[in-house]
Formats: structure tokens, sequence, C-alpha cells
């Protein structure tokens, strides 16, 4: 498996709603090329309510991103999930997560779970953290969409293991239960994402880990998108913050 010659980085920084007026059909054309890596149309391929396997191109993204922004806490403390703490910290809340390219291997409709490794082998990996706007207020029901290679560096294309989407909690918390993503050529260590705050645009980009001999060499990779780590009894635990532009 090797992405890397869709991998287009789409910029570090906010990304610009401009020339996303795109219909969703170009976008699901666009799914298997590295498509965009951030806009509305997005969402209704990432489909977390529908479960049919139907293309939900014209669907809205979510019943569930339209209902609580108003109604979620809005403490502007960290909310803070485990003993690691999330980077980056609400500190750089002028920095929102960096949009990656999403690679050629997405696929919408991925089921709503918080442990995408089932009994698959390999490391295993919990990855907790939250979603935050710039001005740090915790986003719930946010959609936190992950997807990865294996413990082998392969990615599941016709079933979806090693995919799953949840929504955040009150706090904006999220968690997942998964494996150390196996490595493939051209690529470093990676997860891929997409988070949507409620009724916002999606933000596609990708996970990092520190200490990877290819982090140097992989042209997509970025410091800014590297998780904190750490080894438990049973594996490794990853956290990560995303901050939102919403
Ligand atoms: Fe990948």
């Amino acid at each position: 498996m090797n992405d890397t010659t869709d991998d287009v980085d789409l910029g570090r920084r906010k990304v610009v709603l401009a020339g996303l007026g795109g219909a969703a059909a170009a976008i699901l054309a666009a799914c298997g090329r590295g498509g965009g890596a951030n806009d509305t149309t997005a969402a209704a391929q990432t489909g977390p309510t529908t479960t049919t396997g139907a293309a939900p191109a014209s669907t809205t993204p979510t019943t569930a991103a339209t209902a609580t922004t108003a109604t979620t806490g809005t403490t502007a403390t960290t909310a803070t999930t485990t003993s690691l703490a999330p980077t980056p910290t609400c500190a750089d809340d002028d920095d929102v997560t960096p949009a990656q390219t999403e690679g050629p291997y997405f696929k919408p409709n991925s089921p709503e779970r918080t442990n995408i490794r089932a009994d698959a082998g390999g490391t295993k990996l919990l990855l907790t953290g939250t979603v935050v706007t710039t001005a740090c207020k915790p986003v719930a029901r946010a959609l936190v969409d992950f997807w990865q290679a294996d413990n082998g560096g392969n990615y599941d294309n016709s079933g979806f293991l090693f995919r799953g989407h949840q929504f955040t909690d009150a706090q904006g918390r999220y968690s997942l239960e998964t494996v150390v993503p196996g490595l493939y050529p051209g690529r470093t260590r990676h997860i891929h994402v997409k988070v949507q705050a409620p009724g916002g645009r999606i933000l596609t980009s990708q996970l990092y880990f520190p200490g990877e001999a290819r982090n140097a060499s992989d042209g997509i990779y970025n410091k800014e998108l590297e998780v904190t780590i750490r080894d438990t009894a049973d594996g490794r635990s990853a956290a990560y913050g995303f901050v939102l532009d919403a």
C-alpha cells in the first residue's frame, strides 16, 4: 500500500473555504485520489448516521451535528482525559489543527464505535484527547472518524477493520482503542482522521508518532500533528487535542 503519490500537503493553517462548492459527487470521485482535505460536502461521505452502505451524498452531515452546540458545557478549562495531556494545548489557541490530505483509503459510512481493532494483532494503542475551538471551548458531539493501516501496514478496503467514527462527549473528549499502525512503503507511521464540529466543516488530517525514523523523510509528516505517547502495561497510550476553527 502506498499513497505517497496521492498525498499532497494541503496546508498547515486554517483551511480556506474558497473553492468548496464542488458537488458531493466530485468529492466522492476525489475520494480515491486523495481528495480535498477539508470541505462541507465531505460530511455527507462520512455519513455517521447512515449504515445502509449507500453513499449518502445528499444527506446533511448528521442530526447530532446540529443539535448540541448551544447546549453544551462552555467551561473554558481544558478538558483533560487521561494522564497524558493532549497536544497541542489550548494555549496554542490560535493554532487550528493542520489539515492534511485524506489519502486514497478513506471510506464513507464507517461504523460508529470506539474500538476499531477488534481482535486484530498488534501493539494495543489507546488514543484519547479532546476537540476544542480556538476559544478553548470543548466541542461536544463532534464527529471524529478514524481510519488507519493494521499492524502489517495494510488498509481494509473491503471491510471496516481499523475504521470507525465516534462523537465527543459533553467535555469534547474522544477515546479510541486501536493498535499502533504498521508501516507501509513511502509513509511514516500515521493515523488518518476527520473531525467535524456539529454543523461545521470537516477537518481532514493525520496524526503522527514522535521518534519515528521515517518522520524526517515523509513529505506529508507534520510535527504539529504528533501525539504524545507512552508505554502502558498492555501497549501504548497516546493523546492528541484537536483545535477547530469553530
Ligand atoms: Fe495512510
